[in-house]
């Protein structure tokens, strides 16, 4: 991606000093390259343009000397009647193909999501995207311009601290997760939503990378991946069973405090409520079978003051007391 940029970079550069050096292939039509074919467009959407038009310039989709490289009217169709301008005294047509969710500045009716989406997976289809169609965002008229944009020289979805931002503009209840005390580090900019989603479609659920939420969270964290020795069941079922993905008030993004969290489960004489009885091995608090003290339940680290590898261990001494 890095190298793509450089060559980008270049190829704007170079499309530039072109362009002004040589009048003549800026104003020919003909003429068979990226710039000289935009010039039916650019003719009148110059740098005068209040939104940065040929900032494209500066993106891969600029990469002038890249036989696939789109021009203008690769992603907004040939627009003959937009081109020839108010032959019917109606007003000048839209192009054939209107990006975005919103009637542009001059009026133009959005196209349907289908036919925005189709003009960019003619060329996308495939990698990321083979899960697009019937993905939740597909399903929900969410169009590719939504989240890119495409005529900047920095689409905020390839940037890590940027990327969020534009996904909270329709999902306000992972922004206000996120700003928790425990969290991924989004707001840093070390993460994106993109490391553990799809956007575009997946084969799991909630559009996640993998086909489950451990083994989203496994391509990141593999230490918690068993086999062990004492396997604690929850955790080889799902992670969300005991933490909460975007963000809590309770560290180590958990969703509720130990010894809680594990008496959602645990009743008996495992539970922190359990009347005290005979210590096991000698071994003070916990519930009936630690014996002696409650407080070893509630202090500290709770049960975990006891049960130190709540993910599973290898330690012969059993049900992961021990490191
Ligand atoms: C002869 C001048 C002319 C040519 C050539 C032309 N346009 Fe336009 N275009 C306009 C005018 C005038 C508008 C009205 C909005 C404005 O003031 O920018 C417009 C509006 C648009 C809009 C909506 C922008 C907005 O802010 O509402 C798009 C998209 C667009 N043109 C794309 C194209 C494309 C793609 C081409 C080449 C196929 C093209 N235009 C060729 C004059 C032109
Ligand atoms: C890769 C596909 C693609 C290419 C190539 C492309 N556009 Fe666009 N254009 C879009 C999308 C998507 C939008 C919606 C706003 C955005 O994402 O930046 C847009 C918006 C516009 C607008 C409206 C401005 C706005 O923000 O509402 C104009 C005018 C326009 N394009 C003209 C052009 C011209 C002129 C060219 C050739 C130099 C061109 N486009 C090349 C996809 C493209
Ligand atoms: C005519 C073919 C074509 C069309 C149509 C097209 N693209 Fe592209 N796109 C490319 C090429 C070529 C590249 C640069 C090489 C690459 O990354 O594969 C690219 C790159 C990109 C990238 C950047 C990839 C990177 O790694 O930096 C994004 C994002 C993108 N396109 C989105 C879109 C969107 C959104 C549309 C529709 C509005 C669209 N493209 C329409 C050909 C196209
Ligand atoms: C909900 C937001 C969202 C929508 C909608 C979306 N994208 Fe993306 N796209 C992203 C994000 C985030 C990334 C960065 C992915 C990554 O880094 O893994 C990305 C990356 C890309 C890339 C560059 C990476 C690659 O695959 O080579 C292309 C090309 C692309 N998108 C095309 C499209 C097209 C075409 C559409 C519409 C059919 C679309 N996107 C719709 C969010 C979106
Ligand atoms: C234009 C609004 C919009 C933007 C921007 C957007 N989304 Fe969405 N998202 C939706 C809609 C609509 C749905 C489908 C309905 C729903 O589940 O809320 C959805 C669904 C989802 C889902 C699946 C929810 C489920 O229940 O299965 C995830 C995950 C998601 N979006 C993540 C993202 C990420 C990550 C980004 C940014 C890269 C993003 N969205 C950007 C509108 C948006
Ligand atoms: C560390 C991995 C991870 C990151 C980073 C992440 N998510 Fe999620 N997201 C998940 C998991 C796992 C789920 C499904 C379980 C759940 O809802 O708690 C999910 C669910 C969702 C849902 C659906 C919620 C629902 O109620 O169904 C949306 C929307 C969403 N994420 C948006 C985002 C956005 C936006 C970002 C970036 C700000 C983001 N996520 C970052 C892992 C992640
Ligand atoms: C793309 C890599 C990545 C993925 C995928 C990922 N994480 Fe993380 N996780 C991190 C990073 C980076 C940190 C911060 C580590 C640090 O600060 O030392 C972290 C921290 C954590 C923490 C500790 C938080 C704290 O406040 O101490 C927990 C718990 C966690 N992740 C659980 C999960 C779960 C559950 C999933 C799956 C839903 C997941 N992670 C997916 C990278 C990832
Ligand atoms: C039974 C509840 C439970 C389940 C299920 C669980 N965890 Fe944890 N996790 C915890 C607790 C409790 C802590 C805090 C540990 C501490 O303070 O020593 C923690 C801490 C963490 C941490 C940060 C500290 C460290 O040990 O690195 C990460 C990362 C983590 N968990 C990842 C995961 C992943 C990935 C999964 C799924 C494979 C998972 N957890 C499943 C209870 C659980
Ligand atoms: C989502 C349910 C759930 C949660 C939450 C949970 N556990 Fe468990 N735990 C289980 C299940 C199921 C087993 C296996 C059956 C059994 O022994 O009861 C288990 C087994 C155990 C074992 C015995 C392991 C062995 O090898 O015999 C210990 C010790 C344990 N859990 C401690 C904890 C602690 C400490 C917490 C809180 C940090 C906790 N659990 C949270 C469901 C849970
Ligand atoms: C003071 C230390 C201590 C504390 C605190 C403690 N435990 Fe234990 N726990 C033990 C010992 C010792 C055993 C017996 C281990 C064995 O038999 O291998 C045990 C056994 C268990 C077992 C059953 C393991 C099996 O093999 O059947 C579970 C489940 C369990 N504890 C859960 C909890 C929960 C939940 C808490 C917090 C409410 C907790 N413990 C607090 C020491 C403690």
């Amino acid at each position: 991606m890095k190298r793509g940029r450089t060559v980008a970079l270049l190829g704007a550069a170079l499309g530039f000093a072109a362009a002004m050096c040589s009048p003549a292939i800026q104003a020919d039509e003909t003429t068979p390259t990226r710039v000289g074919q935009d010039a039916v467009c650019t003719r009148c959407h110059d740098e005068s343009e209040t939104k940065p038009i040929l900032a494209m310039y500066q993106t891969p989709h600029g990469v002038t000397a890249d036989g696939r490289t789109p021009s203008c009217q690769s992603c907004h169709g040939a627009s003959a009647g937009h081109v020839a301008g108010d032959t019917e005294g109606k007003g000048r047509p839209a192009p054939d193909v209107i990006f975005g969710s919103k009637h542009t500045p001059a009026g133009y009716q959005p196209s349907d999501p289908l036919v925005q989406t189709e003009a960019c997976l003619t060329c996308h289809k495939e990698g990321l995207r083979t899960h697009w169609s019937g993905s939740q965002h597909q399903l929900g008229d969410v169009v590719c311009s939504n989240c890119h944009t495409v005529h900047a020289a920095n689409d905020p979805m390839l940037v890590k601290i940027l990327q969020p931002e534009v996904c909270f503009g329709c999902h306000k209840e992972q922004r206000a997760q996120t700003k928790h005390i425990s969290t991924h580090p989004l707001d840093a900019g070390k993460m994106a939503c993109s490391d553990c989603h799809n956007p575009h479609g997946s084969s799991g659920p909630k559009l996640l990378v993998k086909n489950t939420v451990t083994e989203t969270c496994l391509t990141c964290h593999a230490e918690k991946r068993g086999p062990f020795l004492w396997e604690h069941q929850p955790v080889n079922e799902d992670c969300t069973n005991c933490h909460t993905p975007h963000g809590s008030n309770i560290s180590a993004l958990l969703k509720s405090r130990p010894p809680f969290l594990c008496d959602e489960c645990h009743d008996g004489p495992h539970n922190s409520q359990a009347p005290y009885g005979t210590a096991v091995g000698g071994i003070q608090g916990g519930g009936a079978l630690a014996g002696g003290s409650p407080n070893s339940n509630a202090v500290g680290r709770a049960c975990m003051n006891c049960h130190v590898m709540v993910h599973g261990s290898n330690s012969p001494t059993g049900a992961f007391l021990h490191h």
